[in-house]
């Protein structure tokens, strides 16, 4: 089968390699649509480092093509998420429902590793690793069933993949981490795939002023596309003047997508006291963040969150629903659909992602 290889930081080719086998507790999916995030790049990128060589892409959906033993939440030809929630169903962060930071997902996923431990990708005699235990920018992939979510039929899996990491993570971020309330105030900093549906998430639970911010004027209509009420230039505008002004007292909530130098702290400085903020991007794996202690006495919360802290057979079904329903519109962050030859392209250095998502779409039936 096809896959986008990452061999070493700053190479990635599109190889043949062998189409993975599964094992005890897994399927395989035949993909249809993978969306390239953010972290993707990164990783090619040398800014969060990998186990080499890797098989790269963690946002994909498609069919199922092969049940492996002891598998009975999903059959042959079921339409399936690939959620980046790698989870045992048996740690203690599991048992506590912390799906996205089960014991053994992280501490296999970051080695490229399945839950036992072991790979499933080989080119011939030599072994890869997978990315987030699923390696889906590749025309086929194994995944723990856990992480392979049934998902209805009537929605384009294009749509349904966004769920996989980027869409899910900002959805959940605001859902599910935050729990955005009624009638509050949200900032956003940074709109891409993972920004975008926090916008989302934030109006779907009923944030009534949604302030988003990026340098990216294509970016900041799809905000406001998406639900923002307000969108600000940081390079520009005076994004914390321009917030208080507007909510009179600081946002309830702040969320952080971009996880670059001095953007955690920007959504910190636009929260008001005892306002809560989620940090969400990741930039560089050595980025630090730096807090004024006097906010952190006016009460002011600061949490990060894995995927949205989604729990992925619940929340994206649901999520899908509300889709189905024009109240999550994730088509809004579909901005370009590529063949997977693309990737590497899309992947180098000097290629900035497109605004909104930048999704690779597999030829063949499904
Ligand atoms: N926590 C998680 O589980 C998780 C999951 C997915 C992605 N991520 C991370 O979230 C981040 C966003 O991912 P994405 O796929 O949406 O990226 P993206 O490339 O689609 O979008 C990033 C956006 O940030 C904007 N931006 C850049 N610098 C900015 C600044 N200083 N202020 C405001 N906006 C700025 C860009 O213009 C762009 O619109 C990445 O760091 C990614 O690695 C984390
Ligand atoms: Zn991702
Ligand atoms: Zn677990």
């Amino acid at each position: 089968m096809r896959a986008a290889v990452l061999r070493d930081v700053g190479e990635v080719a599109i190889e043949e390699i062998d189409r993975p086998v599964p094992k005890m507790g897994e399927v395989l999916v035949k993909l249809a649509v993978t969306g390239v995030c953010h972290t993707d790049k990164t990783m090619a990128g040398g800014g969060i480092p990998a186990a080499l060589p890797l098989v790269l892409g963690h946002e994909g959906a498609g069919v199922v093509a092969e049940v492996g033993p002891g598998v009975d939440s999903v059959q042959v030809g079921d339409h399936v998420v690939l959620s980046i929630v790698v989870s045992c169903g048996t740690c203690y962060q599991c048992q506590l429902g912390n799906l996205s930071i089960c014991e053994v997902g992280s501490a296999m996923s970051p080695g490229g590793l399945m839950l036992d431990g072991t790979t499933r990708l080989t080119k011939g005699d030599e072994d890869l690793y997978s990315l987030l235990g699923q390696s889906s920018l590749a025309e086929y992939a194994v995944v723990s069933a856990r992480s392979a979510v049934p998902v209805r039929k009537d929605v384009p899996l294009a749509a349904a993949s966004l769920l996989a990491c980027g869409a899910g993570t900002g959805y959940g971020a605001a859902t599910r981490r935050a729990q955005v309330a009624i009638g509050s105030s949200v900032v956003v900093v940074g709109c891409g795939g993972v920004g975008l549906a926090a916008i989302m998430g934030a109006r779907v639970r009923g944030a009534t002023t949604i302030i988003a911010v990026d340098p990216n004027p294509v970016s900041r209509e799809l905000a406001e596309k998406a639900g923002a009420t307000h969108a600000f230039d940081p390079g520009k505008d005076r994004v914390l003047r321009e917030v208080n002004a507007i909510t009179g007292r600081g946002a309830d909530f702040g969320f952080d997508a971009v996880g670059a130098q001095g953007t955690v702290e920007l959504a910190f400085q636009c929260v008001r006291p005892g306002g809560d903020v989620v940090a969400i991007g990741i930039d560089d794996a050595t980025n630090e963040v730096e807090l004024d202690l006097y906010s952190l006495l006016m009460q002011k919360r600061v949490t990060g969150t894995f995927a949205g802290s989604l729990i992925p057979q619940i929340d994206i079904p649901a999520a899908l629903d509300l889709y189905a329903d024009g109240k999550l519109p994730l088509d809004v962050l579909i901005s370009e659909t590529y063949p997977l030859d693309e990737v590497p392209r899309l992947l180098s250095p000097d290629h900035p992602l497109p605004p909104g998502r930048a999704v690779i779409s597999f030829e063949g039936d499904l």
